[in-house]
């Protein structure tokens, strides 16, 4: 067959499948961050042999966990021809393609056996990889870290992000929901402190009635930016209640780390709270947030909590659900201050980490020293 008579779609697979995805201009558009730790799935979803698949950064992935119990990740496409991998058969330690069986060795990627291979054939098999991904699990999650398409992993890679915790024995949950919007809009939805008398109005929170001017101190910190520890808003009657049971003063401090994480931590005496959401890039028009949260408050069992949590993320996922019809059809948005700042800090610190990956220069942070905003919410 020639070449030019091939079609479109024929010649796209013959270039291979990360032949689009390795141009830069595609994936600076889509605005992603590269070399960082995502939560790819939850590690209660891999049991046995079984091949799960993932979607993130518009990457297909196949995760399992071998024999040994080690969790690992591989690009969802068989290198010979681009078969997903996850079509395929998983022992424990090798992943053999459905096509034509090659196998790879789970955790590096390595090819070890092309079955059609004869004795007089030269290819060397142990030069053949499937592309894969560092793989570790933390609080239930199963973390990828997604280093930039077409590039040699950095010699150490950082470790996954662990959900700070504060004492031997706590709870533990997670709650998850999918946002039709791109990363962005996740997570400046996510740090937006102006929404909460309109989208949380609840009997058990806060009704739309108690808004009431605020303000709070915000500090940069590598990679974010901090809201310092301070005691929370007077209207919501949880804190009312932690207080009263403590008799101790409530804090809250809430940091926003790049590339999409909002930790919160509540303290009062011996008592905690500890809570991180992540925005996770599946598809360029599609995100999800995963929260976990911990605590060794007695009086707040997992059932309850899933309850507000549920309600909260249901609230936020419906209105940018809306937001996302709105969105189509490329309309001119603003950023008003003071409210919007935290989201136009984002919108800085992630220009300038690209910006300093591309020079190599030292990443410039947005903020120069401690900042007070203030807002009616
Ligand atoms: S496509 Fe996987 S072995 Fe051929
Ligand atoms: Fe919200």
């Amino acid at each position: 067959m020639q070449l030019n008579l091939m079609s479109e779609a024929v010649r796209t697979i013959l270039q291979g499948d990360g032949a689009a995805a390795k141009e830069p201009g595609r994936e600076a558009e889509a605005g992603f961050l590269w070399d960082f730790w995502y939560p790819a799935v939850r590690s209660a979803e891999i049991r046995g042999n079984r091949l799960v698949t993932a979607m993130l950064l518009e990457v297909p992935l196949v995760l399992g966990r071998t024999a040994e119990g080690k969790a690992f990740a591989m690009r969802d496409s068989c290198p010979h021809r681009g078969m997903p991998l996850s079509y395929g058969h998983f022992d424990g330690q090798t992943v053999e393609c459905s096509y034509h069986g090659w196998r790879f060795d789970a955790c590096t990627a390595r090819c070890v056996e092309i079955p059609s291979l004869t004795s007089q054939d030269k290819l060397k098999v142990d030069r053949v990889f499937a592309g894969h991904y560092p793989c570790e699990e933390h609080d239930g999650y199963v973390w990828v870290y997604m280093n930039t398409t077409g590039t040699r992993l950095p010699d150490t890679v950082p470790a996954a992000p662990a959900l700070p915790v504060f004492s031997k024995k706590y709870k533990i949950t997670h709650l998850a929901c999918d946002l039709p919007s791109h990363v962005d809009q996740g997570i400046i939805g996510l740090m937006d402190p102006a929404h909460g008398p309109f989208v949380h109005q609840s009997w058990f929170w806060r009704s739309k009635h108690s808004i009431h001017e605020k303000q709070k101190q915000f500090e940069p910190i590598p990679y974010g930016f901090r809201m310092s520890p301070h005691s929370p808003s007077s209207n919501s009657a949880p804190y009312q209640l932690l207080k009263r049971i403590t008799g101790e003063g409530v804090t809250t401090t809430i940091d926003f780390v790049l590339p999409n994480m909002r930790l919160e931590e509540i303290h009062s005496g011996k008592m905690w709270f500890s809570s991180r959401a992540t925005v996770t890039p599946v598809r360029r028009d599609l995100c999800r947030i995963d929260f976990v949260a911990a605590w060794n408050l007695p009086f707040l069992p997992v059932f309850l909590f899933r309850m507000f949590g549920k309600t909260f993320l249901r609230q936020d996922q419906e209105t940018m659900i809306r937001q996302a019809e709105g969105l189509k059809h490329d309309p001119h948005l603003m950023l008003i201050d003071d409210a919007d700042r935290p989201a136009k800090w984002y919108f800085a610190l992630k220009a300038n980490l690209l910006e300093s990956r591309r020079t190599g220069a030292k990443m410039e942070h947005p903020m120069s020293g401690p900042v007070t905003l203030r807002w009616r919410s």
